[in-house]
């Protein structure tokens, strides 16, 4: 897996004088068929989230109110995105060190997920997930 497996993808717009609406379809829209979906919001000024790696979990990931940055690190090079726009999204494909920061107010980041939440699936020590990236496991 590499940093240019993953991508932004932009997503249907309904649009008209009473607002936009979007929508989303397992595997049309998004590699991979959604079992969990949750949300961080009220997130602090200057706060960072993620910094961990997932060993098989696909995620996709949308700024549904405000902005914030994912940065993605496959182990060999890492990107900046920056999301913004509700109609827009990135998939995260699995063994992607990650974290988000320069949240703005008010955001809300909706992630659709792959799998349930398990710890297991979690590569919480950058030195570990290196060696796993290396490996190509
Ligand atoms: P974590 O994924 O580490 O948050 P982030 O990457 O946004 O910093 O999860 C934070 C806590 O929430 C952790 O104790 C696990 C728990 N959690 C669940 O119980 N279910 C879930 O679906 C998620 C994503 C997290």
């Amino acid at each position: 897996m590499s940093v240019s497996d993953c991508r932004i993808v932009e997503l249907p717009k309904i649009q008209n004088s009473q607002g936009n609406l979007t929508f989303i379809e397992n595997s049309r829209h998004i590699p991979f068929d959604i079992k969990r979906v949750y949300y961080l919001y009220d997130v602090p000024g200057g706060s960072e989230r993620g910094s961990h790696a997932h060993k098989h979990l696909h995620q996709f990931i949308i700024a549904m109110s405000g902005s914030f940055d994912v940065v993605l690190n496959d182990g060999r090079q890492e990107q900046r995105f920056h999301l913004n726009r509700s109609h827009y999204g990135l998939y995260v494909c699995p063994m992607m060190w990650r974290y988000l920061d320069n949240f703005s107010s008010g955001a809300v980041c909706l992630v659709l997920a792959s799998e349930m939440y398990s710890e297991s699936d979690y590569i919480r020590d950058y030195d570990v997930f290196l060696a796993a990236a290396r490996e190509g496991v």
